[in-house]
Order: C-alpha cells, then structure tokens, then sequence
C-alpha cells in the first residue's frame, strides 16, 4: 500500500457537514484496504509512536475499544480518559485542557454532551479533535455506517436508506453523510422528534450538489416502501433517561418490525449503531437475523476510524 497522503493531515473530524464527499470517500477506501489487510494478518503501522487521547463523558463499548485498539493496530497507543477523572470534572476550563494535552498527544477523540464543547476544544488545539458523540451528532458512527452500506450493497449513490425512530444525533450525522454520499435518506420520526434543524439545512446543501434525496416524514410505511436499507437507533439516549416514559409513548410504531421490512427490498439490510434496547426500536429477532448487517457494522467502526485517524493524525 502505497504511503497515506498528507493533505487531511491536522483535520479535525467534530462535524460530517465540515467534510466534502470526496474526502469522505477516501476515508471509505482506505478503511476497506485496511480491513483486509487486518484480515489477511498483515500490519499496517502507518502511526507508530503516536498517541491518541480518549476524553469520555458518556459510557462506551465500541468507540472505546474500536478507537483503542484501532490505534495500537496502528502502531500507536491510546489513553482512556474518564472526564470525572480529570481536572475537567472539576471545573478545569476546555480551553486549558485543550492546551495542555495538545502538548502531549497527536490526536484526541472527545465524547461529551454539548457539542459546543467539541468545538471549544478543536478551536484550542493544534492537533486533529475526532468527535466520538455528542447529543447533535456521531460522525464516527456516520462513517462506519456508509462504509458497510458500500460494503454490502456495492454502491452509494441512489441507495434508498429509511431511517426510523429518534431524529437524533445518529440519525443527524447519517442523514449529512447519505446526502454528500449521494443517497435517498428518509427519515420517519414522530411529529417533535424531527432531526437537528443545522443538520438539515446542511443535508439539503449537500444533497443540491449531489442529487441526493432528504426527507422528513411521519409515517414509518412511507419511509420503509421500496427501503434497501432499514437504520433504527434507540428511543432514549445517554442522557435523556428521565424522558424515558414519554419516548416510549411517542416512538411507538416507530420501531422495526417484520412488517415495515416487508415494504422494502427483498434483500434489504438493516442496521443500528448499538446498544440496542430489544423490544423497543428493534427485535433481538430482527437484530441477529439474515437481513441484520449491524455486526459488520459494528466491525467496521474500527476500520474507518483506523482509516480516518491515518488521514488525519501527524
Ligand atoms: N455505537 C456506539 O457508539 O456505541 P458505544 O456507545 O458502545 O460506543
Ligand atoms: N443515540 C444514542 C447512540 C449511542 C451510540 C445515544 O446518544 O445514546
């Protein structure tokens, strides 16, 4: 593999809507020539020596340990940082923070509530800030989720994607990345659970340029007829647990179900980011059936970001 050219490098990845397609693109195809050389067992050091800094706010299974292991794949280290465990929980300013481990790390991933705050630390560091979720977005997941649609479906462009349930910040970041990808994205959402008004604006821009289709609508049969891909994400997410009760009455009918997937292609796949909280969004039937491609997809969260950290980090 020929060595990974240098002009993303110091790029931070905070937003999908920062990123054009093509850029986007290049991170998809370096992404599937790592997983296979994972695969075939050949190493890839392209980032000896560097470290990665893991700031969370939130619990995590898979960015933690995709982004952990990714970077030791890569030749690098990585520092789990509890946020409660840093001067951070105590009142330490972003912006210090930001400074200080700047001066020790070649990149930080950051995972926190406020995406003011993600901002506030890519504008006081040198080195690339990758945003590993907020309550507006998840890029990470964005990318990892296009690069298992291409994987399976062998193409982007036109690929009709119905997105069902909570318009939020999962969904936010996949609908920007379907739209600069040139794909049909649909979501079906109950009336107040519309996606983040920013991430629309920026998937319609996208979509002028790219002929993509984005729709917002309310009706989950509308969104599912003649679907090649079925995405759901949790009713709740980290932090809105008190309005627990309310999301459960609100989103009902907004799940997955046998029913909807027979609206759409036979052949279909269908995913989730995970967790998934089964018999809510989604079956364990559905999840672990033959129509089910999340386990690639949750696969694939180490290679695209492998393949963005490559691009981007010094
Ligand atoms: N999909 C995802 O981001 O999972 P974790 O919360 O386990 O990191
Ligand atoms: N929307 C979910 C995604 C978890 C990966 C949350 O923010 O909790």
């Amino acid at each position: 593999m020929s060595a990974v050219a240098d002009d993303l490098k110091g790029r931070d990845f905070t937003r999908v809507a920062d990123w054009s397609g093509d850029e986007l693109v290049r991170v998809l195809d370096l992404a599937d020539e790592l997983k296979r050389a994972h695969a075939a067992g050949e190493e890839r050091r392209l980032l000896p020596g560097r470290t990665l800094g893991m700031i969370f706010q939130k619990p995590s299974t898979r960015t933690r340990v995709s982004f952990e292991a990714g970077i030791w794949q890569l030749g690098g280290v990585g520092l789990y940082l509890s946020a409660s465990d840093l001067q951070l929980g105590r009142g330490e300013t972003i912006k210090d923070t930001g400074l200080v481990l700047s001066r020790y790390l070649d990149a930080i991933m950051i995972r926190t509530f406020a995406q003011a705050d993600v901002d506030e630390l890519a504008r006081n560091t040198e080195i690339p800030v990758i945003n590993g979720l907020t309550d507006q977005a998840h890029p990470c997941q964005a990318l990892a989720d296009v690069m298992t649609i291409r994987e399976r479906l062998g193409r982007l462009e036109g690929v009709r994607l119905a997105y069902l349930g909570d318009g939020n910040n999962v969904c936010a970041s996949l609908m920007v990345a379907a739209a600069k990808l040139g794909m049909h994205f649909t979501a079906a959402v109950p009336p107040g659970y519309e996606p983040d008004a920013g991430a629309l604006d920026a998937a319609h821009t996208a979509a002028e340029d790219t002929g993509a289709a984005v729709r917002v609508v309310h009706d989950a049969r509308e969104a599912a007829e003649g679907a090649e891909v079925f995405y759901t994400d949790v009713w709740t997410s980290m932090g809105q647990e008190e309005e627990r009760e309310r999301r459960l009455r609100d989103l009902a009918g907004y799940g997955v179900t046998d029913e909807l997937l027979a609206l759409g292609e036979e052949d279909a796949i269908v995913l989730h980011c995970l967790p998934a909280h089964y018999g809510e969004e989604i079956s364990e039937a559905i999840a672990h059936g033959p129509q089910s491609a999340i386990w690639d997809e949750a696969e694939n969260r180490l290679h695209s970001q492998k393949a963005l950290l490559a691009l981007v980090v010094r």
